[in-house]
């Protein structure tokens, strides 16, 4: 009986101890209280930088031809490539696995018009400030305005993709970007709105 009971106990640290020791870091190790509509400027753009760093955006936006996947950002399977439009090739389109919304059950991620943000956008590799710089360019960002970005970066549905990821093909959920969906709009609008202006340092 008493044995029973010490297995049983043993068994269940045990399972917490693996379940503890398995977590990634979660959002709530970044939910600092603070009001994101009272933000400084570079407290915003550091906010905003801390979603747009994260591999959620990074693995659509490489510096290469080759999607990226997971939270290490490795090289997509199967061989998937840019292709000419950047929605891969006719066998390969993205949109061939990639439907509108995720599919839980094979584990493959989805949002409407799931393509590789072109080239001219690829931020993988660079530092938070010349991703920055190449975000405002519009020689590089689709010719994009202020406003436009505010807009595609609150609104377009591979952005908000980004915090509801679904789960992997292991059926582990894909870790979220460290900032909620609503301290980020906040951020971006409010440094949008102090002009845009990367910090220095
Ligand atoms: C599934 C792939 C995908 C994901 C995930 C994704 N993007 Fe993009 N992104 C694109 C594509 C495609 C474009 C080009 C769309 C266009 O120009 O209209 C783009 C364009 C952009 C642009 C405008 C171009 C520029 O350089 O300013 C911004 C900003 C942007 N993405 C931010 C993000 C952020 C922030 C995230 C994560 C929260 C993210 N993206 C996640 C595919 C993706
Ligand atoms: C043959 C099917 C298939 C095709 C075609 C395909 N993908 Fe994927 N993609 C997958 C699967 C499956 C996963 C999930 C992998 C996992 O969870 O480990 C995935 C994951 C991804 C991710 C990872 C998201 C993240 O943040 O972890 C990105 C980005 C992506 N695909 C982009 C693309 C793009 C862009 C194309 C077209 C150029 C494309 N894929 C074509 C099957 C495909």
């Amino acid at each position: 009986m008493v044995k029973n009971y010490i297995a049983l106990v043993v068994l269940v640290s045990g399972i917490y101890i693996l379940f503890a020791m398995s977590k990634e870091p979660s959002v709530s190790e970044y939910n600092i209280p603070f009001n994101a509509t009272t933000m400084e400027s570079d407290a915003a753009f550091n906010m905003m930088m801390d979603v747009v760093m994260h591999p959620r955006c990074i693995n659509c936006h490489p510096n290469d031809n080759v999607p990226k996947q997971g939270y290490d950002s490795h090289p997509h399977y199967f061989g998937i490539s840019r292709g000419p439009e950047n929605s891969g090739f006719q066998a390969t389109a993205c949109t061939t696995c990639h439907q509108s919304e995720n599919n839980e059950y094979s584990g493959v991620p989805g949002a409407p018009h799931w393509s590789l943000a072109p080239s001219s956008m690829g931020w993988q590799g660079l530092g938070r400030k010349a991703v920055a710089e190449r975000m405002l360019n519009e020689k590089l960002n689709g010719g994009k305005n202020h406003e436009e970005l505010i807009r595609h970066m609150t609104e377009d549905e591979l952005v908000l993709w980004a915090w509801e990821p679904g789960v992997g093909v292991n059926g582990v959920p894909r870790e979220l970007p460290p900032v909620s969906e609503e301290d980020f709009k906040n951020a971006v609008k409010e440094w949008f709105k102090n002009g845009a202006i990367i910090p220095s340092e």
